[in-house]
């Protein structure tokens, strides 16, 4: 997942260093009744699909669940970029929650043709390698044969579920694909420019130092966020 472009040329900046052999993997699931279930984790682990598209959300998972395992590609996204990213009917983004905290997330396209790629798939870091992973993917892999009916309701049954993933993705991932029922469909070794992950810069589309009137507008507006506040503050 982290060593091959969801689209268009990533943006490298001037810190970036070329890492030599790096492994891709393509791989794929062609029937739902492959998928093998992993052990449940010892606490409850919930899934929750994000309704309301959110660049800021994804960027966000984007970084917390992947710069430790380097996923670089969209570091050179625009917040525009992000926006079109989600703003899309056959896109789906979940959220996994456990122990009240936000353990993972998952993104998954119904593409045409009844392809379903899971574009990204991870756990935040204090969730790896406590009994989590199987069950995530696990999870992701049985709501992308789930398009058509439980998200993407416009598009047909899924035929194929897909992924990319390289040998710079965490170590424990490949062998939890096979587990779940993936199989390799296509192999590469690449040398990949990858920019370093930890300082990337946040996109927004404007400068927040400027927006102080417009916040001021929306507090005023009658019947507005502002004038919600309270009692939404009491039910939470
Ligand atoms: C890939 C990823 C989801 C795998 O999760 P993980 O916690 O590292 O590893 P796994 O869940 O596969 O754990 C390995 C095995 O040990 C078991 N295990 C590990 N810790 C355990 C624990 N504390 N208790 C019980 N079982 C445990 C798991 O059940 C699993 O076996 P199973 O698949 O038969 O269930 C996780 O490493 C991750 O999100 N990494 C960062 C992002 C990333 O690389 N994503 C993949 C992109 S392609």
């Amino acid at each position: 997942m982290t060593a091959v472009s969801d689209g268009g040329a990533p943006a490298l900046r001037g810190d970036e260093i070329e890492i030599s052999g790096v492994i891709e993997w393509t791989m794929e699931m062609l029937d739902a009744a492959d998928l093998r279930p992993a052990p449940l984790p010892g606490v409850e682990m919930t899934f929750t699909l994000a309704r309301v598209p959110s660049p800021e959300v994804n960027r966000a998972m984007y970084a917390a669940v992947g710069a430790r395992v380097c996923w670089t590609d969209r570091f050179g996204w625009s917040h525009a970029d992000w926006q079109a990213w989600v703003d899309r009917t056959e896109l789906s983004t979940w959220i996994a929650m456990a122990e009240g905290t936000i353990a993972g997330f998952f993104e998954i396209e119904a593409q045409p043709g009844g392809d379903t790629e899971i574009h990204l798939v991870g756990l935040t870091h204090a969730f790896v390698g406590r009994g989590y992973g199987g069950y995530l993917v696990e999870q992701c892999t049985r709501r992308a044969w789930q398009r058509g009916t439980l998200w993407a309701r416009d598009a047909g049954p899924a035929t194929r579920v897909w992924l990319r993933t390289s040998s710079l993705d965490h170590p424990n991932a490949m062998a939890n694909y096979h587990r779940r029922g993936f199989t390799v469909a296509e192999q590469n070794v690449v040398d990949k420019p990858v920019p370093d992950p930890r300082l990337a810069p946040w996109p927004l589309p404007h400068d927040p130092r400027t927006l102080a009137g417009d916040r001021a507008g929306d507090a005023a507006a009658p019947g507005g966020a502002a004038a919600r506040r309270p009692k939404e503050e009491l039910i939470t």
